[in-house]
């Protein structure tokens, strides 16, 4: 199959991370910003502020980041596509701190974006920072139906959140009740095989292979359930294939990349990725419990950020999902 990668080394990254703050600044901006610039700190500083930080607040810096990261690759898979172009009504499920469903708002600022999430403390930090006067946050559980979202979406986003359900398919089923007639979902899910980059970082590799293997063994998710939705759908036995037909996958059911996606190439984000995958690293080992080597990730992530060469490109399914006009 072709694979077709588009470069945005024009992308300006420099609007998508804060300043880089001097040595001196540091920690009068408190734990959020030190975070967020693990790129200022020598090793031994840097991976003792990632094993004191606070769990919560490295989720919330992680998402922010991956949101900046990961953004202007995805977005060009659906931004022209009919059903997104005709849609008023987005609802984003799972959305976190809402720093994604935020950057999506900002560029389609005609559309109207409701996120719902479990979490009390991500609906909080939601509504302090993404809120918009097109996007509002509340609480919500993707396994819990809820009559006042009847017919109140022509899209519903799931991005990285079926991966971590009990059960995907309820929440599927769900979302058909919540869809206007022939409403769409995009489902954005991560899919470890897709990812590519210029240099090996085998420690994100073993790490993530550890997670999947962790999940599987206690039933806490799947991270190929995208893979394993589409291919019920192929074999003709989807308990969903009542509901909806699939209109777009990025990949095949066995994880061939039909559309690659964008490399992310250039200084800045190089120096996000190298923060994102320190977060990224040590979210696995406290969410997973698996061994992660930060030591050996901080090596080679150092040198992928050093490197002007370098590119990475960001292992994603997108799937989409019509329903079909016949029910509900
Ligand atoms: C990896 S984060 C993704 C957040 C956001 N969608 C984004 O792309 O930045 C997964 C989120 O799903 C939420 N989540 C997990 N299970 C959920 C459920 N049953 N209902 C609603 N949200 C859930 C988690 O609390 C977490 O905030």
């Amino acid at each position: 199959m072709h694979v077709s990668y588009h470069t945005v080394a024009d992308v300006d990254y420099n609007s998508l991370i804060p300043r880089q703050l001097k040595a001196d600044e540091i920690s009068a901006q408190g734990p959020d910003m030190s975070l967020n610039n693990l790129i200022e700190y020598n090793k031994a500083d840097c991976l003792g502020l990632l094993e004191k930080a606070d769990t919560a607040e490295l989720w919330d810096v992680f998402l922010e980041g991956q949101a900046k990261l990961f953004f202007d690759s995805e977005v060009q898979w659906f931004a022209n596509a009919d059903w997104w172009q005709s849609s008023k009504r987005i609802l984003e499920i799972g959305c976190g701190n809402g720093a994604y469903i935020a950057k999506i708002a900002d560029q389609f600022q005609g559309k109207k974006f409701l996120g719902i999430e479990k979490l009390p403390l991500s609906v909080a930090q939601a509504q302090e920072r993404n809120s918009r006067d097109n996007v509002t946050f509340r609480e919500g559980d993707a396994e819990v139906f809820e009559p006042q979202l009847i017919d109140s979406a022509d899209i519903i986003l799931f991005r990285l959140v079926l991966q971590h359900l009990n059960d995907p398919v309820i929440a599927l089923k769900e979302a058909a009740r919540y869809l206007s007639t022939n409403g769409h979902v995009l489902i954005i899910d991560a899919y470890d095989k897709a990812r590519r980059t210029s240099h090996p970082i085998t420690a994100i590799d073993e790490a993530l292979a550890l997670a999947a293997e962790s999940q599987l063994k206690n039933r806490s998710g799947n991270r190929r359930i995208t893979l394993d939705l589409l291919q019920t759908f192929e074999d003709g036995k989807s308990p969903l294939s009542g509901l909806y037909e699939v209109v777009f996958s990025n990949l095949d059911a066995k994880g061939n990349i039909f559309c690659g996606g964008i490399q992310s190439k250039g200084k800045r984000a190089r120096e996000i990725y190298f923060n994102y995958g320190l977060l990224f690293l040590t979210l696995v080992h406290r969410t997973y419990q698996v061994p992660v080597n930060l030591d050996k990730a901080y090596e080679e992530l150092k040198s992928y950020r050093e490197d002007k060469e370098a590119w990475s490109s960001m292992g994603m399914h997108l799937l989409v999902l019509k329903k079909k006009s016949n029910r509900i």
